[in-house]
């Protein structure tokens, strides 16, 4: 391990990710690596919450979720890709976690209300449900993460991550509570108080024009669209303009995707003017533009995810490998907290066959 500041983020293996991840939140996780110890999660756990029904259907969504980061940029040798489930130490410091939050305190969290609602879960939810948002605070702290890059939406998480961080350091460790939260390392706390750093493009909007991209609402462009598919997907965006000689509004969903998929600059303020003093310039050309750069974008990443395209064994690979590290650091954030807490009595380690 090294001494530079640590992140920790992930994803829920639900499906293919899509540009809506790329722009959201892995972009930023590929600048990272550089000044960074990164490790991402594939929180397979979690998607029980909702799916302990279709065991196959998420292991398979798992390894894919690695393809997807793999052919975003993320790189194995520098980060640290590793699964939820294979690291014990997440498990015994959720449980743990769980006797430092008030019941009443997990069950105001207003994405887990949020998602309650969207998803339509009613009275019916497991247990487990509303106990991921405790496992994810064990995510990050078993790492003892600095920072979390995470979407808007996840800011609720951070909050109850940075309360079991302070309460620990607070009841175990003689932080005290009138102690800043960046300085509860270096006054002897187990635990940094992580931040979120949420990402410049909290919320790419969809094919639609209207709604969050989202592989459930049919309006997201996937990794893998050839160019084909992502010109059909574009054509079909409803930008409300009847004729290119009208004056456009530069603030509807085309523009938005001109100014995150265009990367020159001059060329896209050129196309905002002529599109607002209507200068003749048609929604089907600017969408053919965006296709194409869309599709420049995505090129390499395909090249990329082709090369472990039916190869599980490549993939199970860099996870065992992921696993590994991810086991060195959080079973060593294991052991400081259960010393600091008394459950220390003999000292242990973990291997992979
Ligand atoms: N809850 C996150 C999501 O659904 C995934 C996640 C699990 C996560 N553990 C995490 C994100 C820890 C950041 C940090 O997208």
């Amino acid at each position: 391990m090294t001494t530079r500041p640590r992140i920790l983020t992930g994803d829920t293996p639900t499906g293919p990710l899509h540009l809506g991840h790329y722009v959201g939140s892995v972009r930023r996780r590929v600048e990272l690596q550089d000044t960074y110890d990164c490790y991402f999660i594939v929180a397979n756990m979690h998607a029980y919450t909702t799916r302990a029904d279709k065991p196959a259907e998420i292991r398979t969504h798992a390894l894919e979720i690695v393809r997807d980061y793999l052919a975003m940029g993320i790189d194995p040798a520098r980060s640290t890709i590793f699964l939820q489930t294979e690291v014990p130490a997440i498990a015994e410091l959720t449980y743990f976690f769980a006797m430092l939050l008030p019941f009443n305190r997990v069950m105001r969290n207003p994405t887990l209300k949020d998602e309650i609602q969207v998803k339509g879960l009613g009275e019916t939810y497991c247990f487990g449900f509303p106990l991921y948002a405790v496992g994810q605070t064990a995510d990050i702290l078993a790492f003892r993460a600095h920072a979390v890059p995470v979407g808007e939406d996840q800011i609720p998480h951070i909050e109850l991550t940075r309360e079991v961080a302070r309460r620990f350091n607070q009841m175990y460790c003689g932080v005290s509570d009138q102690a800043d939260d960046d300085d509860h390392e270096s006054l002897g706390g187990v635990f940094a108080v992580p931040r979120a750093d949420v990402g410049a493009v909290g919320r790419l909007v969809g094919t639609d024009g209207v709604n969050k991209m989202s592989k459930s609402l049919n309006n997201a462009i996937f990794i893998t669209d050839t160019p084909k598919q992502v010109k059909k997907k574009l054509g079909k965006l409803y930008t409300g303009r009847q004729s290119p000689t009208e004056p456009g509004d530069t603030s509807n969903a085309l523009f938005d995707y001109v100014r995150t998929f265009i990367p020159d600059a001059d060329r896209v303020r050129e196309l905002e003017t002529a599109y607002a003093t209507g200068a003749d310039i048609g929604d089907g050309h600017i969408k053919v533009e965006v296709a194409e750069a869309i599709s420049a974008l995505l090129a390499p990443m395909q090249e990329r995810r082709a090369r472990y395209e039916g190869d599980d064994d490549a993939i199970l690979d860099i996870l065992r490998d992921g696993c590994r590290r991810a086991n060195e650091c959080a079973e060593e954030t294991l052991a400081l907290a259960k010393k600091a807490a008394h459950l220390h009595f003999f000292d242990r380690s973990l291997s992979y066959r």
